[in-house]
């Protein structure tokens, strides 16, 4: 559908029928010719922002996929980058992905829910790309408990996502259709696929973030077209 080598609607349909995890677990060999894999300008850009090679101890990305935010980091770390995903589909392939990057830190490929982590003050740098429309509003305070949790103090919880857009633009009711249509489908088919737009918008996870006691920098106009109008925020923990 967006690349010869990409999924095919039927596939993509096939794969929203299912639950997230089996839904990525399919999808996994094909993820990297979807639009849905966080470009590689966008993660540049962002990464700019954190600091020069060498500079970060650990750093964890959260619902990694097939790796594309621990391609970046490898390089800004000297111990460890951590991927932790819900799909073994997806970490197999990031794993696969992810034998030649650059970087001399170690990788691990970890199976866990996002809502469950259990790290504890371990990391300096936490990520997280193209994966907050999976999680339920009533659950996002359990992602930013456990992501402040993994942090060390001075350590940094970093992440792209957007203002709330004008609901005079068509964007935002195509959004709130399409979210609709997900809870109707969700109300009828078992299990559910948890996919929604315009979730953890800036004020949203800067009330949240804040409730952890994460210092909240928002860098608007840092990120190159067509990702001008997001937002790069930078979460430090006290
Ligand atoms: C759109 S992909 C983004 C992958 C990657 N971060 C990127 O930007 O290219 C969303 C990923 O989130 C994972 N995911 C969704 N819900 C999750 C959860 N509750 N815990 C862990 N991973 C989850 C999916 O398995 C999938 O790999």
């Amino acid at each position: 559908m967006f690349h010869r080598n990409g999924p095919t609607l039927r596939e993509l349909a096939e794969q929203a029928l299912t639950s997230v995890e089996r839904g990525y677990d399919l999808l996994a060999p094909k993820f990297d010719h979807t639009p849905f894999r966080t470009p590689d300008a966008l993660l540049k850009a962002t990464f700019d922002l954190v600091g020069p090679p060498g500079s970060v101890d650990r750093a964890l990305d959260v619902c990694c996929g097939t790796g594309a935010a621990m391609r970046a980091l490898r390089p800004l770390c000297r111990e460890r980058v951590v991927g932790v995903d819900l799909s073994q589909g997806m970490l197999d392939e990031a794993q696969r992905r992810l034998a030649d990057a650059p970087g001399d830190a170690a990788l691990e490929f970890q199976r866990a829910d996002a809502l469950t982590l259990t790290f504890d003050a371990e990391f300096d740098l936490v990520t997280s790309f193209g994966a907050f429309g999976h999680i339920q509003e009533e659950d996002e305070p359990r992602l930013v408990q456990g992501i402040a949790r993994a942090l060390r103090p001075g350590g940094r919880f970093v992440f792209v996502t957007g203002h709330p857009p004008s609901r005079l633009r068509l964007g935002y009711w195509l959004a709130q259709g399409f979210n609709a249509a997900m809870r109707v489908r969700n109300a009828l088919w078992k299990p559910p696929f948890v996919m929604y737009y315009l979730t953890f918008l800036v004020p949203r996870a800067r009330a949240l973030l804040e409730t952890e006691g994460l210092t909240v920098e928002v860098h608007d106009g840092v990120l190159p077209a067509p990702f001008t109008p997001l937002s790069v925020v930078i979460a430090t923990k006290r």
